[in-house]
């Protein structure tokens, strides 16, 4: 490996900080089986944390704010800690996904009609496009905040929730079908697509429950392996659509594009998600497997980003 002893930096202030630390352990003792000296570096709900000396670089597992806004990585750039993922700045688009859709929409990448309600500005009376519609807040993760408008009486108060977190709101058209995600892994200019994931939630949407009920309020199927060549046309779409995300969002070294693929075989990208889930049962490690890389050399190849 280029480093030797690693700093993987965990928890933080975010709402996934649990999510966080189980994420973080699991790399942790990955990068140790790799042959690295690992230290585990917590943040504390502040985001404050100190690196042991003597640490050569870091791997960051902060999910959400600070973790994936950039608000970590500038912190490692002044300490001068080589790093894997995005820069400071192309986190900070890639989490704020009215920036990210400004770069789809540069890139050609499709992504779902959407309306920015500014902060302060109110409500019209009526959604800004006919139900069903999502309504979320730009910088969150995990779908908090996120309501799915199926009926104009739900859209005053979807907005009202949304502004919980964030002063902006975000509304999209909600776009039908199915939810597939690509992690994808390898440097900026050469990025490749792990098997595609399709999430299917056993309840009504993918929500923050069915993500982390320990894997029982989902089932994750493997779209490429069938043999029905409509599918695979479509997955050759998805994937071509999710290496564009990635890289126009600044994507390097680790991402996952969350996608949505109508019955009509429309594919629209939702978001780069720049420090995926690692916890036993996400999504990243299982596509990974499923193409033979063991958990252990994952994070030994993200880590051949680091710098
Ligand atoms: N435009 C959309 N159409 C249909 N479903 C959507 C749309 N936007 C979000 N969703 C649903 O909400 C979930 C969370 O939205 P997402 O944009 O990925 O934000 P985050 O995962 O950061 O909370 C998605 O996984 C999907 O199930
Ligand atoms: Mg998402």
């Amino acid at each position: 490996m280029k480093f030797r002893r690693i700093a993987v930096i965990m928890g933080g202030g975010s709402s996934e900080r649990e999510i966080s630390m189980l994420s973080g352990r699991a790399v942790a003792s990955a990068l140790r089986e790799a042959g690295a000296e690992v230290s585990e570096v917590v943040a504390d709900e502040s985001n404050a944390f100190t690196l042991p000396s003597g640490v050569e670089a870091a791997f960051p597992m902060i999910h959400g704010a600070f973790g994936e806004d950039g608000g970590l990585q500038a912190r490692l750039d002044a300490l001068g800690v080589p790093y894997p993922g995005n820069r400071a700045e192309e986190s900070r688009v890639a989490f704020d996904k009215i920036l990210s859709r400004a770069r789809f929409a540069e890139a050609g990448v499709p992504c779902a009609e959407g309306f920015v309600l500014a902060p302060g500005e109110a409500p019209p009376a009526l959604p800004p496009m006919p139900p069903p519609v999502v309504v979320k807040p730009p910088r969150q993760g995990s779908s908090v905040g996120v309501t799915i408008v199926r009926e104009a009486s739900q859209w005053i108060p979807a907005v009202a929730e949304a502004r919980r977190f964030d002063p902006d709101v975000l509304v999209e058209r909600f776009i039908p079908g199915r939810e597939w995600t690509v992690p994808i892994i390898g440097p900026a200019d050469a990025p490749t697509a792990l098997p595609i994931v399709e999430v299917r939630p056993k309840v009504e949407w993918y929500d923050w429950e069915a993500k982390y009920s320990d894997g029982a309020g989902t089932d994750y199927v493997f779209p490429e392996d069938t043999a029905d060549a409509a599918e695979l046309a479509l997955c050759e779409r998805a994937r071509f659509v999710a290496l564009l995300a990635f890289r126009a969002t600044g994507g390097r070294d680790m991402g996952r594009i969350d996608l949505r693929v109508d019955p009509d075989g429309g594919v629209f990208a939702l978001e780069n998600n720049t420090v995926p889930g690692c916890t036993s049962h996400s999504i990243l490690p299982k596509a990974a497997a499923r193409a033979g890389i063991p958990f252990p050399e994952l994070c030994a190849r993200i880590m051949e980003g680091a710098e």
